[in-house]
C-alpha cells in the first residue's frame, strides 16, 4: 500500500510543528517562518535513498561491537578537543552554528589544515570559491595542503565525491546552501536541511567519517536554523563572540562529553588561536582599589578556573518598579541574591534598579558565582569596596548561608597564583560539619569590616 505523506507546518526559527499554517510561530513569536513540511508516514524522515540503505542493517552482538569512543582522534586544535570531549570520534556528527563573520568557515579551514597531515579531509563549501578559500588558507598559513577542496552544494554529487575519495573527516560549509533533489529546488528550507543533513550524517556514520556540519544562525529567521537538524547531530557547538576579538565555543549538545566545557579562542590576522592564559583574561587590573560594586569570582567553566570581575551598579527605580539588568548572569540568580541580602543583611533592594555585568564578555551558569555576585551587590548598594587582594567563590542558600562547591582548592590555587592573597570561599565539607555552616552576614562582615568597627 502506498505511503501517504503527512502536511505539517514547521517553523524555520525554532523548529516547531504545527498541523496549520499560522502567521506567527506561537514558539519563538517569528513571524511569517512556518513552512509546509511533508513527513513521511510511518515516521521516517528520510529519502527513499536511505531507506534503501536502511534494509541492509543487521542485528549483531554487543560483545562484538568496538566502541568508537576509544579511537578518538584530535582536530588539530586542543581547545576545540577539549570542547568535544577529548577528540573527534570516528562517525560522529558534529554541528557548528553561530552568526555570519563569526569565524566558522576560518575554524574549519584550520581544523581541516591540521588534519589533513594524518587524514584523508574532504572540505565542500557551497559558498564560497576555491580562490576565495584558497586566500584564507594563505592569510592562516596552510597554503600549501593537501586538503581535498570542493565547491558543491548538490548533496548528490556530493556523496559521489565522498564514496569515491572516502574521507575520514567531512566537513559541511554552510548546511544552509545544501540541495537534496528529492527535497525541491530551493536551498534553505525546512525540507532540504533536514534531508540533506539527513543524507549526509546517514552517509557519515555508515562509513566512519566524521562530519562538521557549518550552520549559520540569524535573528531574521529567512534562514531556516540549526535548530532543526539538533536531533540528527551527536554534538551541537555554539560560536559566540564577547564584542572583541575573543570567541567562545560551548556545546549545547554532547552525546560523547560534557556540556559544561568551553573553548576560549582569540581571532587576530592570521586566523584562529588558543586564548593565552585565559585564568586571567576576563580581569581588568586596577592599581588601586576597586571601585564599590566590584567583586572578583573564580569560577569553574567546564574543567578550568577562571578568574572574572563581576561589575553591579544600583540605582534608585524609576516609576517605583524595580528591575534587574543583566544578561551575562541570569537575572533570576541576581534577583535571588538581592533578597537573600534584603533578608538577612537588611539592605533595600527592593526599591531598586540593579544592573549587573561580567568583564570581558563571559556568560556565567555556575553556582559559585552567588557569593561574590552577593559581594558586588552590597558592595554596590552600600558604596564599601570589596578589597582588592579578594577573589571569592561559593554557592549562597536562600537561608542567607554559605555552602561549599565543586573544586574549592582549584579555585583557592588558581586565585592565589594571579596573586589575590585572600581567598574568600565556604568552609570545606569537613570543617563544616565540626564548626558549623557560615553564614553570608559573617562573611560580609568578616570581608568589608574586619576589625568589627561601627
Ligand atoms: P569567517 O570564518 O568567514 O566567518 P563565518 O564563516 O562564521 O561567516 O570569518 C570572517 C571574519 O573573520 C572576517 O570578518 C575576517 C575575520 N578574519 C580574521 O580576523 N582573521 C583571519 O585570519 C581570518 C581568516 C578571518
Ligand atoms: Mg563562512
Amino acid at each position: 500500500m502506498a505511503k501517504k505523506n503527512r502536511i505539517r507546518y514547521v517553523c524555520s526559527v525554532c523548529a516547531h510543528e504545527e498541523a496549520k499554517w499560522l502567521g506567527r510561530c506561537p514558539s519563538c513569536g517569528s513571524w511569517n517562518t512556518l513552512e509546509e513540511t511533508s513527513i513521511e508516514a510511518g515516521g521516517g524522515g528520510g529519502t527513499d535513498r536511505g531507506a534503501d540503505r536502511k534494509t541492509t542493517a543487521r542485528v549483531q552482538r554487543l560483545e562484538s561491537i568496538e566502541a568508537s569512543a576509544a579511537n578518538r582522534f584530535s582536530s588539530g586544535m586542543e581547545e576545540l578537543d577539549r570542547v568535544l570531549g577529548g577528540g573527534i570520534i570516528p562517525g560522529s556528527s558534529i554541528l557548528i552554528g553561530g552568526e555570519p563573520g563569526i569565524g566558522k568557515s576560518t575554524l574549519m579551514l584550520q581544523i581541516a589544515g591540521a588534519m589533513q597531515q594524518n587524514l584523508s579531509v574532504l572540505y565542500v563549501t557551497g559558498e564560497e570559491s576555491a580562490g576565495h578559500i584558497k586566500h584564507r588558507a594563505e592569510r592562516i598559513g596552510i597554503g600549501s595542503s593537501s586538503l581535498h577542496l570542493l565547491c558543491e552544494n548538490n548533496v548528490d554529487a556530493i556523496l559521489r565525491s565522498a564514496n569515491k575519495l572516502e574521507p575520514e573527516v567531512l566537513i559541511i560549509d554552510s548546511i544552509q546552501t545544501l540541495i537534496s533533489p528529492e527535497a525541491g529546488n530551493v536551498p534553505g528550507t525546512v525540507n532540504q536541511l533536514t534531508y540533506s543533513c539527513y543524507e549526509i550524517t546517514d552517509w557519515c556514520r555508515e562509513h566512519g567519517a566524521a562530519v562538521f556540519l557549518i550552520a549559520h544562525v540569524t535573528k531574521e529567521g529567512s534562514i531556516a536554523g540549526p535548530k532543526l537538524v539538533e536531533h540528527l547531530v551527536d554534538t551541537v557547538l555554539q560560536f559566540e563572540h564577547s564584542g572583541d576579538e575573543v570567541r567562545f565555543l560551548r556545546p549545547l549538545k554532547n552525546r560523547f562529553g560534557a556540556v559544561e566545557e568551553i573553548g576560549l579562542f582569540l581571532m587576530d590576522g592570521s586566523g584562529l588561536h588558543q586564548l593565552p592564559n585565559p585564568a586571567s583574561r576576563f580581569l581588568a587590573r586596577r592599581g588601586c582599589e576597586l571601585p564599590p560594586g566590584i567583586a572578583v569570582a573564580a569560577v569553574y567553566e567546564g574543567s578550568r578556573v577562571l578568574l572574572v570581575e563581576l561589575q553591579a551598579l544600583t540605582v534608585p527605580a524609576k516609576g517605583g518598579l524595580s528591575r534587574i539588568y543583566s544578561d551575562r548572569i541570569d537575572s533570576r540568580r541576581v534577583s535571588r541574591m538581592a533578597a537573600v541580602l534584603e533578608k538577612h543583611l537588611s539592605l533595600r533592594f527592593s526599591d531598586q534598579d540593579i544592573y549587573v555585568n561580567i568583564a570581558g564578555g563571559l556568560r556565567i551558569d555556575e553556582v559559585g558565582i552567588d557569593f561574590p555576585l552577593a559581594l558586588a551587590l552590597y558592595s554596590a548598594r552600600t558604596d564599601i569596596s570589596v578589597p582588592r587582594d579578594l577573589a571569592a567563590a561559593g554557592e549562597v542558600t536562600l537561608a542567607g548561608e554559605l555552602r561549599s562547591i565543586s573544586h574549592l582548592e582549584r579555585r583557592r590555587k588558581a586565585a592565589v597564583d594571579l596573586g589575590y592573597k585572600n581567598f574568600f570561599g565556604p568552609p570545606n565539607q569537613k570543617d563544616s560539619e565540626n564548626k558549623g555552616t557560615l553564614t553570608l552576614s559573617t562573611a560580609v562582615q568578616q570581608i568589608f569590616n574586619p576589625k568589627g568597627e561601627g
